[in-house]
């Protein structure tokens, strides 16, 4: 049974009215900020509410799998052959059809929170984990030499809770890994360079499919990459 409640403490924004206020105003509320300056807010964890009919994406990876849900998707063996790499699947594929909506989430979201977006990952990198398997291993993104600086956003497609979710720590260093509790319609923005992060066994009864990016505040425009 799904836990929506997060162990973690959570910034939550969403697009509805002024984000930057909104975001200061909880920033200063959680006492995470002084004298205004929200440097060290901005990378904390932030949990995102986004309008899934606007930011179409699961419904978009439900036409392409040929799936009505994709929490079932380990039940499908042809979904479960074509699809077994973050970079090499069906929806990495079929991006062309939702690079639009993924560009304008980024420029709605991420630069209405950061200012201005210097790079950013495109396309994100898609993410199964089925059923009785693992997704990841347990690592911070220095580890394989991602740049301080550059952020995660993780957007899962289904709701997530327990053994299909993504495991975080707390702060960096801390070592308590618990699972991020999500609905569908929301995103996670972490500090993956130095937060350690990772997945387990999925014994739960649904699959899990995702996509995640980077991106790296700083002087625009905006530019994609591919990481
Ligand atoms: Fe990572």
């Amino acid at each position: 049974m799904p836990l929506f409640s997060s162990t973690i403490p959570y910034l939550k924004i969403s697009l509805n009215g002024d984000i930057r206020s909104y975001f200061k105003n909880l920033v200063l509320a959680n006492g995470e900020c002084e004298n205004g300056n929200t440097s060290n807010a901005l990378m904390t964890k932030i949990l995102l509410d986004y309008d899934i009919q606007r930011y179409n994406f699961h419904d978009w990876a439900r036409n392409v799998l040929g799936t009505k849900e994709l929490e079932n998707a380990h039940c499908s063996r042809n979904i479960k052959n074509l699809n077994r790499s973050p970079t090499v699947n069906q929806l990495a594929e079929s991006f062309s059809d939702i690079s639009e909506k993924y560009h304008s989430l980024i420029s709605d979201f991420l630069s209405e929170i950061y200012g201005e977006i210097s790079t950013y990952q495109s396309p994100p990198s898609f993410r199964f984990h089925y059923i009785g398997l693992g997704c990841s291993i347990f690592h911070s993104d220095r580890d394989f030499g991602v740049e301080q600086g550059r952020m995660n956003v993780w957007v899962p497609l289904t709701d997530v809770w327990g053994s299909n979710s993504l495991w975080i720590e707390s702060e960096e260093g801390a070592g308590d890994y618990a699972p991020v509790s999500m609905h569908l319609g929301q995103a996670l923005i972490f500090d993956g360079v130095n937060i350690g992060h990772g997945s387990k066994i999925n014994t739960t009864s649904a699959s899990r499919i995702s996509f995640d990016f980077r991106f790296e505040p700083g002087p625009g425009p905006a530019t994609p990459t591919s990481y």
